[in-house]
């Protein structure tokens, strides 16, 4: 278990102590993780999940086909894919958001992490930047009409003033986050 992993983990800080419950219950839920088999912040990522709870099972054939078999838009593309209770959970995803997931059981395909942004479980590094853990209703459902789920590393104080219009509404907006961008 890496336990710097999460300790690194902006954002999970509230949830360690709900965590450590939750990770008891879903202790016995399997993860299968479709993955290149050499890619080093997948690997990451397992340790992350394997450090709350989750058991991970390993399928090292990429994650393209299989993303398209369950109908994860490849716009909410990330480098690798996981299948868990019937849900898909599409890259760096915070295990804490998959655990309340879990919980929650929505009526929805699973959650996405696009990309691969810096700060992410699994992306740790010099850099942490902002990202949205995105909410996918139905397969085939695009980026753009995903539902925030999450966010994580935005500022705290962020309050748009009169003068200024509002750059960015309830939609996602990729405007001053900076991210990793996949190598397709
Ligand atoms: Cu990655
Ligand atoms: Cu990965």
């Amino acid at each position: 278990m890496k336990k710097q992993l999460y300790t690194l983990l902006s954002g999970a800080i509230l949830s360690i102590g709900l965590s450590s419950v939750a990770s008891q219950a879903i202790a016995t839920t399997t993860v299968e993780v479709y993955k290149s088999p050499t890619c080093g912040c997948c690997e990451k990522w397992v340790d992350h999940m394997k450090a709350h709870g989750f058991t991970v099972i390993t399928k090292d054939v990429g994650n393209k086909e299989i993303r398209k078999k369950v109908g994860m838009s490849e716009t909410l593309g990330s480098c690798h894919t996981a299948l868990v209770n019937g849900y898909v959970m599409e890259g760096h995803i915070p295990a804490p958001d998959i655990i309340r997931f879990l919980k929650e059981k929505p009526d929805a395909l699973g959650l996405a992490v696009p990309d691969m942004p810096h700060g992410s479980p699994g992306m740790e590094g010099q850099r942490v930047d902002p990202y949205n853990v995105l909410k996918v209703n139905a397969p085939g459902q695009l980026r753009r009409d995903a539902e925030i789920y999450s966010r994580h590393n935005f500022p705290q104080a962020r309050k748009e003033t009169s003068s200024t219009p509002a750059a960015t509404s309830d939609n996602e907006s990729e405007s001053g986050i900076s991210i990793m961008r996949l190598k397709n």
